[in-house]
C-alpha cells in the first residue's frame, strides 16, 4: 500500500503545517524510510518555486553486523560471564560453552572488567569474581543516544559500531509554494499566445544542457562515398570527368573505335547487351569509321590490321556499354578534332556485361576509368601514375602483370597486396593505347595515351568487408547496411 501513497502531496502538507522540516524528521513524521523522502523532495524541486530544500548532513553513528548481534543477544564478555558456573569451570570447558568467535575475546574484557578471575591453584579453573554484571556494552547498543563521547569511542574500537555521514535536507516554503501539484507546462505553443491561455501557467525551465535527440538524416550508399573519394583523388591529380550519361552505346564506340574485332568474342550475345530498338545508331562520324574500316581491314600506321570484311552494320548496332573505354574514345576523338592539347581524363559510372551472376559478378556495375593523353607519355609514366593512384586509396604495395587487350599495347594487370587476405589480388587493367586506336581519330603519332580501369565495386566490398555483391547492390540490399556503414573507409593517405 505504500507504493500508493503520493509521498510528494504529503510532504507538501507537512510542510504547509511545518513550515520549516528536515527531511529526517519528516521520514519519521510520514513514517517511511528517509531515501523515498530524498526522492519526494527532488521531485517537487523540480517544480519551479514550490519548495526550498537546501542540503545538510551530519554525522550519525550505526551498528556493524556484530553490533547488531552484541544488541541482541549481549556483549562477549557479558555471555562469558554468564557462562561461568558458581563453582567454577575450567577454560577447555568453557570454551565449550560459548560460540568460537565470541569465547577468547569474551574472556579476556571479562578479566579485566574483574568480572572473573582465574584460579590457578585449583590447576585453572575459572570463576565468577562478583554475583552479578550490568551489560552496559548491550545497553549502549539498544540506545546510542545514552552514550558519551568517550563510549560511543570506545565501541568503535571494537567495531561495534560506525560513523556514517547522513545526508538530508532542510525544507521550507519557496515563493510559489501550493499544496496543488500542477505540472507545469512544457511548452508555449502559438495557440496559448492567441487565446492567451499561458498566462498564469507555469512553464517547466528548459534544459539548455539536455542532448537533442538523435537525427535520421539520409545516408549515402557504400558506393556514393567510395565513387566520392576517387573522384575527390582524380581532381586531386589534375584529370578531368568525362561525360557518361549514355548508357546505351553504338558498337562503333563501344568497340570498333578502341580497335576491337568484329569477331571478338566479347561482341557475342552472351557478352553483350545488344538493343533491339532502336537497334542502329546513326551517329559514327562518316570520315572517321572510314578510317576506322581501314586500319581493321587493311590495316595502316604500320600495322597490318585484322584483314577481314568489316560490317558497317555490325558497327551500327547499339549496345549498353560494356566498359567506359566507349567514352574515352569518344574523348579522344573530339581531342584529335578540337586541336590536340594534353589532356587526363576520368569517369566513375556504369558499365554492362551479359555475364552470370555469381557472388561476385553482376550485369551491370560501375567502372572507374582514368586516361592521360601526352605527347611521349610512356609505360614508366602509366606506372608511377597508377601507382600514385592506387596509393592515394591506401594501396601502397602495386605489381604489374602483362596481358593484353585489344586496344592497348603493351597491357598490364595491376595487382595490390590485401593484408586481410594474405594475398596479391587484381584491381585493375591497364595499357598503352594502340595507334591502331589512335591514329585513325587524327593524333599524332608522337601523341601517347595511357589508360586503365578497375571496378568500383571491388575495393568497395573490400573496404566494407562485404564478401557477396548481392549484399552491396540490388535489390536484396539491406537499408540498415547503408545506415550503418562508417563515413569513408578509403584509407586515404596524402602523397
Ligand atoms: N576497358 C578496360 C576494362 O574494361 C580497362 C582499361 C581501360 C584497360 C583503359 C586499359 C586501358 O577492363
Amino acid at each position: 500500500a505504500t507504493g500508493e501513497r503520493d509521498l510528494p502531496q504529503e510532504l507538501l502538507s507537512l510542510i504547509a503545517k511545518e513550515n520549516h522540516v528536515s527531511s529526517l524528521i519528516a521520514a519519521e513524521k510520514l513514517g517511511v524510510d528517509h531515501q523515498r523522502v530524498v526522492g519526494a523532495v527532488k521531485s517537487l524541486q523540480s517544480l519551479d518555486g514550490f519548495i526550498v530544500a537546501e542540503q545538510s548532513s551530519s554525522k550519525t553513528w550505526s551498528l556493524t553486523s556484530e553490533g547488531q548481534m552484541v544488541k541482541d543477544e549481549g556483549s562477549h564478555e557479558a555471555r562469558v560471564f554468564r557462562a561461568v558456573p558458581e563453582e567454577g569451570i575450567s577454560m577447555p570447558e568453557l570454551m565449550k560453552l560459548v560460540p568460537a568467535n565470541i569465547g577468547k575475546i569474551g574472556v579476556s574484557k571479562a578479566l579485566s572488567s574483574g568480572w572473573i578471575l582465574m584460579d590457578k591453584t585449583g590447576g585453572g579453573v575459572i570463576k565468577r569474581k562478583i554475583p552479578d554484571v550490568e551489560d552496559t556494552v548491550q545497553h549502549l547498543l539498544e540506545d546510542l543516544s545514552q552514550a558519551s563521547e568517550a563510549q560511543k569511542a570506545d565501541l568503535k574500537k571494537r567495531k561495534l559500531v560506525i560513523e556514517t555521514v547522513l545526508k538530508f535536507y532542510e525544507i521550507s516554503q519557496g515563493p510559489n509554494f501550493s499544496l496543488n501539484i500542477t505540472k507545469p507546462e512544457t511548452e508555449l505553443t502559438a495557440e496559448m499566445l492567441s487565446s492567451g491561455s499561458w498566462i498564469g501557467k507555469s512553464f517547466k525551465p528548459l534544459n539548455f544542457e539536455a542532448k537533442g535527440a538523435p537525427v535520421t538524416p539520409g545516408h549515402l550508399h557504400p558506393l556514393m562515398k567510395v565513387r566520392a573519394d576517387l573522384r575527390q583523388i582524380f581532381l586531386e591529380m589534375g584529370f578531368m570527368e568525362m561525360p557518361t550519361n549514355n548508357y546505351v552505346e553504338s558498337s562503333f564506340w563501344n568497340f570498333d573505335a578502341v580497335f576491337q574485332p568484329q569477331q571478338h568474342p566479347a561482341r557475342d550475345a552472351q557478352d553483350t547487351f545488344f538493343l533491339s530498338d532502336p537497334e542502329f545508331a546513326r551517329d559514327p562520324p562518316l570520315k572517321y569509321m572510314e578510317e576506322v574500316k581501314k586500319v581493321h581491314s587493311i590495316g595502316g600506321y604500320g600495322s597490318q590490321g585484322y584483314g577481314y570484311e568489316w560490317s558497317e552494320a555490325e558497327s551500327r548496332k547499339n549496345v549498353l556499354r560494356t566498359h567506359t573505354t566507349a567514352v574515352s574514345a569518344r574523348m579522344l576523338y573530339r581531342l584529335a578534332q578540337d586541336g590536340f592539347r594534353p589532356a587526363r581524363y576520368f569517369s566513375v559510372d556504369k558499365v554492362f556485361r551479359n555475364e552470370t551472376l555469381d557472388p561476385t559478378h553482376l550485369a551491370e556495375f560501375c567502372q572507374i576509368e582514368g586516361v592521360v593523353a601526352e605527347k611521349g607519355a610512356s609505360l614508366a609514366m602509366l606506372m608511377g601514375i597508377i601507382s600514385k593512384f592506387f596509393g592515394k586509396l591506401g594501396m601502397k604495395e602495386i605489381r604489374f602483370k602483362p596481358t593484353s587487350n585489344p586496344y592497348t599495347e603493351p597491357s598490364m594487370e595491376v595487382y595490390s597486396y590485401h593484408a586481410g587476405l594474405g594475398k596479391w589480388v587484381e584491381i585493375g587493367n591497364s595499357g598503352v593505347f594502340r595507334p591502331e586506336m589512335l591514329r585513325p581519330m587524327g593524333l599524332d603519332p608522337e601523341v601517347r595515351v595511357l589508360g586503365w580501369g578497375l571496378s568500383l565495386e571491388r575495393p568497395t566490398m573490400i573496404l566494407y568487408n562485404i564478401d557477396n555483391i548481392r549484399d552491396l547492390v540490388g535489390p536484396k540490399v539491406d537499408l540498415q547496411m547503408v545506415c550503418d556503414s562508417p563515413l569513408c573507409r578509403l584509407g586515404r593517405v596524402e602523397n
